[in-house]
């Protein structure tokens, strides 16, 4: 049976699929190396995600300071209606994610969709995460898909008829640089097709001391979860980082329109990773993280670059998080 009558077959039978393996330990190797060898030093915030840092953002998600999750989760239950119209029954839904969200099991429930894709980092998560929906959801064909989502993605071609809809919730493309979220928008546009969609959630303006509040949450959740990738670089990369000599800062900068998360050096000290060694001064930061936040008429514009039309937009009743309904012009 070839791929295409099989991808058929699951479909029809519910049943699901995995594509792509786990993704190279060399790869968050070498990132760490050349990100700390740099004048700023900077480690990539896909690298959070291990098995401990999903735990942690998990936590954050339910921190009473994080108000994204739960406001976003609040406009998809109020709107599920109109998002699930937008969409379209019986699409194919393709999910940059894991699916582990309640918003998707939503999603799911409303659009009944003829194929989910999710697309994740972690395989681990994935499986996960499926296993859970095939149970749920019997009858849904999943093909998930571990892919490293900010290169331009290996999906399986789906030759299905129906329409493509990108899910992409979280504002997690507020994670991306603008020109990096504008050319994965465009990128999404090639994959969608001249007839598909896109549904993005995106984290707000506002008011600064919120935003300051979120990701310095009293409870030190935001700093374990930063931490943890120096952690990570001791389990599985030999290092011995000490991370009572970090700090986590995170601020608000306006100008940039962006949440900044750095790990501050407490003192001036050298950490090995394997055989290579880095020196900290006192106050010398690792840029860990950046998380945008946009108006409307600015997420508009960049829709607009990428091949995307404003065709609806949900929001809650102070406007802290918006969902976009975008569709390919
Ligand atoms: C996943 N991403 C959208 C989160 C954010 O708000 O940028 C990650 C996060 N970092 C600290 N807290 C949450």
């Amino acid at each position: 049976m070839g791929r295409d009558q099989r991808d058929r077959r699951s479909r029809q039978l519910g049943g699901h699929r995995f594509v792509g393996g786990d993704l190279p330990a060399v790869n968050f190797r070498k990132d760490v190396l050349e990100g700390l060898a740099r004048p700023q030093k900077a480690l990539p915030p896909k690298y959070f995600y291990d098995a401990a840092g999903s735990k942690l953002f998990e936590k954050i998600c339910r921190l009473r300071e994080y108000y994204p999750t739960r406001v976003e989760l609040g406009i998809t239950k109020k709107s599920l209606k109109d998002i699930a119209r937008f969409a379209g029954k019986r699409c194919a839904l393709l999910e940059y994610g894991s699916g582990e969200s309640l918003k998707t099991r939503l999603l799911l429930g409303a659009l009944q969709p003829s194929v989910y894709m999710p697309v994740d980092i972690s395989s681990d998560a994935l499986r996960a995460a499926v296993k859970r929906l095939a149970r749920d959801f019997p009858k849904l064909g999943i093909v998930a898909v571990t892919a490293d989502f900010s290169h331009p993605l290996g999906i399986p071609a789906y030759r299905g008829k129906a329409r493509r809809v990108v899910y992409f919730p979280g504002s997690t493309i507020g994670n991306l640089r603008r020109d990096e979220a504008e050319a994965f928008l465009r990128m999404t546009r090639g994959q969608v097709g001249a007839n598909g969609a896109m549904l993005v959630g995106v984290d707000l303006k506002k008011d600064p001391t919120v935003l300051h509040d979120a990701y310095n949450d009293a409870k030190g959740v935001t700093a374990a979860f930063n931490l943890n990738l120096l952690a990570r670089i001791n389990r599985e990369l030999g290092g011995d980082f000490d991370l009572k000599r970090f700090a986590h800062y995170a601020f608000y900068n306006p100008i940039a329109g962006r949440i900044e998360m750095h790990l501050v050096a407490r003192e001036a000290h050298k950490v090995n990773i394997g055989s290579y060694r880095f020196s900290f001064y006192r106050g010398e930061s690792v840029h860990t993280e950046n998380s945008y936040k946009y108006s409307v008429p600015e997420f508009e514009a960049l829709a607009n670059n990428a091949g995307f039309k404003l065709a609806k937009f949900w929001t809650d009743p102070r406007r802290w998080f918006g969902v976009f309904g975008l569709v390919a012009v």
